[in-house]
């Protein structure tokens, strides 16, 4: 069985139309739907939004249904300046970006008193990714930064260390909680973002219909991704 997750409902609307539904269950007001592409199973969990629920869903999720490996998924916002919206990154690590305990001398982004500062995905899973080429967007395997801020317009020119400091691609809001869950289970993981900004305010002009073909797109890499299973 494999987890996917989102955080947003709008981010996993077009699975029902790539993945065939099995059964439904909620779980504290989280939608958790039984799923199958052609003979995987899935589990299809909505998050929420930040770090806390999406880690809370993620450890829950472990426990309840033992997944073989965990992908999240959803949109993010670029920070490199050669990714453009409507790309898709494909983490190769994550990183806390607002865990800051710098004053007690401690790196950004670490967790502090531990190993966790950049967390690598499951280098299997990331290779499975390699040779998707959708007519739709470049395929970047990079760096995702997670924090519990949406970033956008002055407030990224205050945050310069995201990239000069911890060289990141793209900013999310998941990616890394729910990396750090999936580090301490001994689950493999991997995040797949598509692009929907570039975290300064400007999003694209119909953001529903975005949203939509984002949705539509993660579908078509995750199915990439299963067609490579086993
Ligand atoms: N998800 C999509 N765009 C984002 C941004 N600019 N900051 C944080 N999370 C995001």
């Amino acid at each position: 069985m494999i987890l996917v997750l989102g955080a947003m409902r709008e981010e996993l609307a077009c699975f029902s139309e790539h993945f065939e539904f099995v059964d439904g269950d909620e779980w504290n007001g989280v939608p958790v739907n039984r799923m199958r592409y052609k003979n995987l199973e899935l589990v299809v969990a909505k998050s929420g939004v930040g770090k806390v629920l999406a880690a809370m869903v993620c450890q829950h999720l472990i426990e309840e249904y033992r997944p073989e490996a965990v992908v999240f998924t959803g949109i993010a916002g670029s920070v490199n300046p050669s990714l453009c919206v409507g790309d898709l990154v494909v983490s190769l690590d994550c990183v806390q970006h607002d865990l800051d305990a710098t004053a007690m001398g401690i790196e950004r982004g670490r967790v502090p008193y531990t190993v966790y500062r950049f967390i690598e995905a499951d280098k299997g899973l990331v290779d499975k990714m390699r040779g998707f080429s959708p007519d739709w967007g470049r395929v970047h395997f990079g760096r995702v930064l997670t924090g519990d801020q949406f970033i956008a317009g002055e407030q990224r020119a205050r945050m310069p260390y995201l990239t000069e400091e911890l060289k990141g691609d793209v900013v999310e809001m998941e990616g890394a909680s729910v990396a750090l869950v999936c580090r301490v289970n001994a689950v493999p993981f991997v995040l797949l973002r598509v692009v929907s900004d570039n975290a300064d305010g400007n999003a694209p002009d119909d953001f529903s219909a975005f949203l939509n073909r984002s949705s539509s797109h993660l579908a078509e890499a995750l199915e990439f991704l299963f067609d490579r299973w086993g």
